[in-house]
């Protein structure tokens, strides 16, 4: 049997029940997941591919799995679509994207290798890789490494070259992939195809200019209303005043692109997400013309998942973006709305102390809080709670902060529970928008003009939500749940 076989029949063997797991993220059948890849549209179907171990809850060799939807919504689990198994790509198949063409729905890898090199050293190499397939199984092409490592100008770092991300203008093809220059500094390049097979290289599309962390990886760029928008996720980032405290985190430069020089010049450079679980986001663009982006909700550096749970990794909702007035706006998938259940809707109701209010519990819920200016110092929302377990948003008008605490999820690692944000462009009311999905948040501020992402692993017993107001503050509040048939696999 081969790789991609033995790792289809684990999976087959070893599925997870999915009342163990959240109802409408994307996880992995079994082990792990972390970056989405090939997020794409094939034969009218939304594709999306991630990075996966099947075989054990951690990180290891690294796989393709898939899955389908209809709506981004419902996800329908297939067999994983690549296995380290070529010379080319045997220390793993790592992230990178899809497209859909005459010739089958392609997906474009990092083929990672490790040799010995000098003083028996590992010399790593990544380059970039094709598989054809019909929308279920794939084929890795003859060619391949369709783009080798030695493509790359003098100097340029051939053990950091991956997370390619492909589209089409015309008749070429483009592609970007994260990489670092001699100095190692992250950058990212571009090339240009007319067939994906053989590639040119265009240019350094944008670099870290020594302040947005080191390797740049999963890039991902294109227009977006009057501009253009590359996504990139750099390692090791120093945090910034109130930004970049994630250590790799996922940031935006939105500016002009020359395509004279095939140069960006960014504008502004911002954080896509304030939360502690949001790194490698990629998008797409859907028929209608929505650019939708989803990312892993999981850091690198805190793993902070139960022992004994079988599955590690979930993915975002996927959002759509738009840029209004230069602010990138975040908004989940309008298809969400379609599952809504049970609504509860309460208008200009004060809120003094602590309270609870009826039909308002759970833990998939879609919750949304417009909070009206008043004298209070303090708004506190709590989820997940009961008498031992909580987490929470706190609202401090005063200094237009939003401070996040997981410390009483049930959290039994010493890692970050505690991040505050600072409201931009601040309005006089504050409008929260919250989808909880079992063992994860994300918060959309003023219609996602900010956004805050995070997990966390409360025992599932834990469905209370509570408000509070050290004074009265006045609020409307819109409450639904999400649910959808049995047989669906979230
Ligand atoms: C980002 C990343 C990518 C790489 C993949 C490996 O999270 O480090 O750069 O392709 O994960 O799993």
């Amino acid at each position: 049997m081969n790789d991609l076989a033995r790792a289809n029949k684990y999976q087959e063997e070893n599925r997870i029940d999915r009342r163990e797991k959240p109802i409408f993220h994307v996880t992995p059948p079994v082990g792990w997941l972390n970056d989405p890849n090939g997020f794409s549209i094939f034969q009218g179907k939304i594709h999306l591919f991630y990075q996966y171990h099947p075989y054990r809850n951690d990180w290891g060799p690294m796989h393709w799995g898939h899955c389908v939807s209809e709506d981004f919504v419902k996800w329908e689990e297939l067999p994983p679509a690549l296995a380290p198994d070529m010379d080319y790509d045997a220390a793993g198949c790592f992230s990178g994207s899809a497209i859909e063409t005459e010739d089958g729905h392609v997906l474009v890898y990092t083929g990672v290798m490790e040799k010995e090199g000098e003083d028996c050293n590992k010399e790593v190499i990544q380059q970039q890789c094709l598989a054809v397939g019909d929308g279920l199984r794939y084929e890795k092409v003859k060619g391949n490494p369709v783009l080798p490592a030695g493509q790359l100008p003098e100097g340029f770092s051939t053990a950091d070259f991956r997370d390619p991300k492909v589209w089409r203008e015309n008749e070429t093809y483009y592609l970007v992939a994260g990489n670092m220059d001699g100095q190692k500094n992250g950058q990212v390049v571009l090339f240009a195809s007319e067939d994906l097979m053989s590639w040119r290289y265009l240019s350094v599309l944008a670099d870290n200019q020594g302040k947005y962390g080191k390797m740049w990886e999963c890039p991902d760029f294109f227009s977006l209303g009057q501009e253009h928008v590359l996504i990139v996720s750099p390692q090791d980032m120093q945090a910034d005043g109130v930004e970049f405290h994630n250590g790799n985190q996922a940031i935006a430069l939105i500016g002009e692109y020359d395509r004279q020089s095939f140069r960006l010049w960014e504008e502004q450079v911002i954080s896509l997400d304030y939360g502690t679980d949001f790194y490698a986001p990629q998008t797409l663009e859907t028929k209608d013309g929505r650019r939708m982006m989803i990312a892993w909700m999981q850091s690198w550096d805190m793993d902070i998942k139960p022992a004994e749970q079988k599955w590690n990794g979930m993915m975002t909702i996927p959002r759509q973006l738009e840029l209004r007035d230069h602010v990138l706006y975040q908004c989940p998938a309008r298809e969400l709305e379609a599952y809504r259940t049970e609504p509860v809707a309460c208008t200009d109701r004060e809120i003094s102390g602590e309270c609870q209010i009826p039909g308002i519990r759970g833990r998939v819920l879609d919750l949304t809080i417009e909070l009206q200016e008043g004298d209070y110092q303090e708004f506190l929302l709590s989820f997940a709670a009961n008498e031992k377990y909580h987490t929470s948003f706190r609202y401090v008008p005063a200094t237009q902060t939003i401070e996040f605490d997981r410390t009483y999820s049930g959290m039994v690692r010493d890692v970050v529970c505690q991040r505050s944000m600072k409201i931009k462009r601040a309005k006089k009311t504050l409008k929260l928008r919250l989808l909880l999905d079992k063992f994860s948040v994300e918060l959309f501020v003023n219609d996602g003009a900010q956004t805050f992402t995070s997990t966390f692993y409360t025992p599932l017993d834990a469905q209370d939500i509570v408000f509070a107001c050290d004074r009265t503050v006045t609020v409307n509040i819109e409450k639904y749940g999400i649910s959808f048939d049995e047989n669906a696999i979230g």
